[in-house]
């Protein structure tokens, strides 16, 4: 049985990519995130079949139940799309501490233990796509933690991507810089004072960054910067120093 495994499959990036995977001929796509209404109304939306695990990644007992799933029925992971993730904005004591960790947590740890456990359920021509950010380019100021859970799993794909090439497993980095019309401005602005980080010009949409990222993936790409600001970040980064790059930063978060 084939099939493909989406975390933060109920909004964003996430649902865009179970839109597209729907077109791959998979017997099945295996949907993760918390929200089960949101969940079932995607499974609804599209024809191939589907499993639902509403599913806390940051809870141990949760993630058992998909591990077991796993196991049980032994599939042929062709695709793992990890997009679950969140950020939040703000000054060293603007973020609740407990925010900071479960960022790391769930942008990092929970990234880590997934891919491993799905690893040994891919078969050459799988591909893994692990939705990281722009912000994985530098150090950002007022977003320091997000920033460094993606430059994490940033370098983590890098050197995946060398290690299952002789299996013929692909790992790439999705990298965009913001995307307007999903949940993840909200949520990072939701801290004690977001005003750092107020405008977001220039951003993208779900659709069009998960269609050019996923075009991208699949022809092997390892690191993938699906819009131009994205595109002009990254070699930006390999040319400036980081302090330069980290004033830049603000002035750009002011406009
Ligand atoms: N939007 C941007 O500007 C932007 C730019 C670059 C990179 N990214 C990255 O893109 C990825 C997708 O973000 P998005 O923009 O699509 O935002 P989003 O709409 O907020 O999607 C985040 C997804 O993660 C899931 N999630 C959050 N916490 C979870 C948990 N503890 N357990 C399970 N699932 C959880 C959410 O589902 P539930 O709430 O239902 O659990 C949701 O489906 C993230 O990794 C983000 O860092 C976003």
């Amino acid at each position: 049985m084939q099939i493909a495994i989406v975390t933060g499959a109920s909004s964003g990036l996430g649902r865009e990519y179970c839109l597209l995977l729907n077109a791959e001929n998979l017997d099945e796509i295996w949907l993760i995130a918390r929200r089960e209404n949101l969940l079932r109304s995607l499974a609804e939306e599209i024809h191939t079949r589907t499993k639902i695990f509403p599913c806390d990644l940051l809870n141990d007992e949760h993630i058992q139940k998909f591990f077991d799933a796993l196991e049980l029925e032994k599939p042929d992971v062709k695709f793992f799309i990890n997009s679950a993730g969140f950020g939040k904005i703000g000054g060293a004591s603007d973020i609740e501490l407990d925010d900071l960790r479960k960022m790391i947590d769930l942008n990092c740890k929970s990234a880590v233990i997934l891919t491993q456990k799905i690893i040994p359920f891919m078969s050459a021509g799988s591909h893994i796509l692990q939705i990281c950010s722009c912000s994985a380019f530098q150090p950002i100021p007022y977003l320091n933690v997000y920033a460094a859970t993606k430059s994490f799993l940033l370098s983590y794909s890098r050197a995946l991507a060398v290690e299952l090439a002789p299996k013929k497993i692909f790992v790439s980095a999705i990298c965009p810089y913001r995307i307007k019309d999903t949940e993840f401005i909200s949520v990072a602005q939701d801290t004690k004072n977001s005003s750092y980080i107020k405008n977001f010009p220039f951003a993208g949409t779900a659709k069009e960054i998960a269609i050019k990222s996923f075009r991208a993936a699949k022809s092997g790409a390892i690191v993938i910067t699906p819009d131009i600001i994205s595109t002009l970040h990254r070699f930006i980064t390999k040319i400036f120093p980081k302090k330069l790059l980290m004033i830049s930063s603000k002035i750009f978060h002011r406009l």
